[in-house]
């Protein structure tokens, strides 16, 4: 079995949760069910970003400790990724001993090595960024207060990495590893970015601005900038050195969101890496954003979309079929409560619900629940059977290619074929016909919808991994497997009788 490791960003403690962290963690998820599907070992891991000064000043705002700000944070995010279904394997928090070990350790190998060296150095510091600037930071001859809010110079002596000694070995590395930023645009980003110099990154903090960090191990006045802590878990949460991090490392994807990509993931995390005589990640896998009709989602917008409240109203296998179908990995794309709505009721509602329940109660009437064999099929019955396997190789190519929203296009494309073949066999007149043809095409026509509804549940299971396993449930099927089962094979079902007299999967909400 072939080993595949995917991480998410871990999220900043210091805040709800919102549709965007909702989307990293679904779309990551699609794809390690999809290799789990597949025979893939897989190891998937999401966690919580906990120090830095925003989270020490969001505590300090609510009178409470850092510690029980982030344990109360923890406990959110994590209820919504149980909530949301993902099925993760591990769930890092940067405050655990396991990871604060990892860090301390590698700095001190970084630090033994004069990859790390002390200077005094006088610069523009952004608060909200919690970095010192550049300035190519600036857009427009200015530091963005959007990104960075108030920036002012001070002096101070800290920690540095050295980046800059690394920098060819990035470009050249970026130019002849095309698979190494998905989708392969933002790799022009970077390029650009590293154009010019970079500046060593300054990787402590003093205690006296800021004490919420792990500590360094070579100088007990400084912590760790956090983002230099946040990356290294990575390596940290797979017990970096260990068996099980030669067995994981290099990551197959690491999941990230555009406003990530440059500086921390492309620059910062490949030189630290490389510093450390790692191997390189095999991709990094950016997505864009979600929007609320064209603009940045923020507390004081007040459009912030809680995939919770949609989750709870409408089943988490909907958020999930939504935001996968609605976004095209890697571009941008917007949220609106009528779509979401129209998709709801329309594709998982009237296409794919009422064909499931549909086919429960003609099943149930017809055939006494049980459902019977594919005798003689005419061409109505082969024309969904071909249809399907042109579905499949369609469907699996698209998860290959990280194409979810076209895969769920061709498989709604195949259920809405389903629809239609009902609409022409009509088996509620051909049980009506005292022609003998016409019980063998009535039980051919419900035999090929309960077949198609296994498949499609089948394909669907990484992206509505609750109603494939209802549709299983109800056809009295084990857990949904790939392989030989995604063949049309009517043979799985034949003879079996329903565990349910009806089923709605998704009610139609006005
Ligand atoms: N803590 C850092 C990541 C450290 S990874 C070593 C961070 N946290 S975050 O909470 O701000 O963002 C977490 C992830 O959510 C990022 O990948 C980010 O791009 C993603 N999103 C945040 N808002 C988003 C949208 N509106 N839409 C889609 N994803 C966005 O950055």
């Amino acid at each position: 079995m072939k080993n595949f490791y995917l991480t998410t960003a871990i999220d900043y403690a210091n805040g709800h949760p919102h549709i965007g962290h909702a989307y990293e963690k679904i779309l990551a998820d699609v794809i390690c069910r999809t290799k789990r599907l597949l025979g893939h070992e897989v190891h998937f891991l999401t966690g919580l970003d906990e120090h830095g000064q925003k989270v020490e000043q969001t505590a300090k705002e609510r009178g409470i400790s850092p510690q029980e700000l982030c344990d109360s944070v923890a406990r959110e995010f994590i209820e919504m990724c149980a909530f949301l279904n993902i099925s993760y394997d591990d769930y890092i928090r940067t405050t655990q001993p396991r990871h604060k070990a990892i860090v301390g350790e590698i700095l001190q190998k970084l630090f033994a090595k004069e990859d790390i060296y002390k200077a005094e150095y006088t610069g523009q510091y952004s608060t909200r960024a919690e970095r010192f600037l550049q300035e190519k930071d600036k857009v427009d001859g200015v530091w963005p207060e959007i990104e960075f809010g108030e920036v002012t110079e001070i002096t101070e002596t800290n920690y540095f990495f050295k980046l800059n000694p690394h920098k060819k070995w990035l470009i050249d590395y970026i130019a002849a590893h095309d698979d190494f930023i998905f989708p392969k645009f933002r790799a022009k980003q970077v390029l650009e970015f590293l154009k010019e110099d970079i500046n060593d990154l300054c990787i402590s903090r003093p205690k006296n601005r800021l004490s919420w960090g792990i500590e360094l191990p070579f100088d007990p006045d400084y912590v760790t900038y956090v983002w230099f802590d946040a990356l290294i878990n990575y390596i940290s949460a797979v017990g970096y050195g260990g068996e099980h991090f030669s067995a994981f490392w290099p990551v197959d994807y690491h999941v990230i969101g555009k406003d990530i990509l440059v500086p921390a993931h492309s620059i910062y995390w490949p030189i630290m890496l490389r510093a450390l005589d790692l191997p390189m990640p095999k991709a990094f896998l950016v997505h864009g954003w979600w929007l609320c009709s064209g603009e940045k989602m923020s507390k004081s917008a007040g459009n912030v979309v809680d995939p919770l409240d949609y989750a709870r109203q409408f089943g988490p296998d909907a958020f999930r079929y939504f935001v996968i179908r609605e976004m095209n990995v890697g571009q941008d794309s917007d949220f609106s409560h009528e779509l979401f709505l129209s998709r709801y009721n329309s594709d998982l509602g009237n296409d794919f619900g009422n064909l499931v329940s549909r086919t429960i109660n003609m099943l149930q009437r017809y055939c006494g629940g049980v459902i019977p064999t594919i005798a003689d099929p005419e061409t109505p019955e082969t024309e969904i059977m071909d249809l399907w396997s042109r579905t499949r190789e369609k469907a699996l190519e698209a998860y290959d290619q990280l194409q979810f929203h076209r895969a769920l296009e061709d498989i709604f494309t195949f259920i809405c074929a389903i629809n239609k073949f009902l609409e022409i066999r009509a088996p509620w007149k051909l049980a009506k016909s005292d022609d003998p043809k016409d019980s063998l095409r009535l039980n051919n026509s419900l035999a090929v919808c309960a077949e198609g509804i296994r498949l499609a549940a089948a394909i669907l299971a990484p992206i509505l991994p609750n109603a494939s396993q209802k549709i299983y449930e109800i056809f009295r099927l084990d857990a949904v497997a790939w392989g030989e089962y995604l063949q049309w094979n009517a043979r799985f079902l034949a003879g079996k009788s329903l565990a349910v007299e009806s089923l709605i999967l998704f009610p139609r909400i006005a």
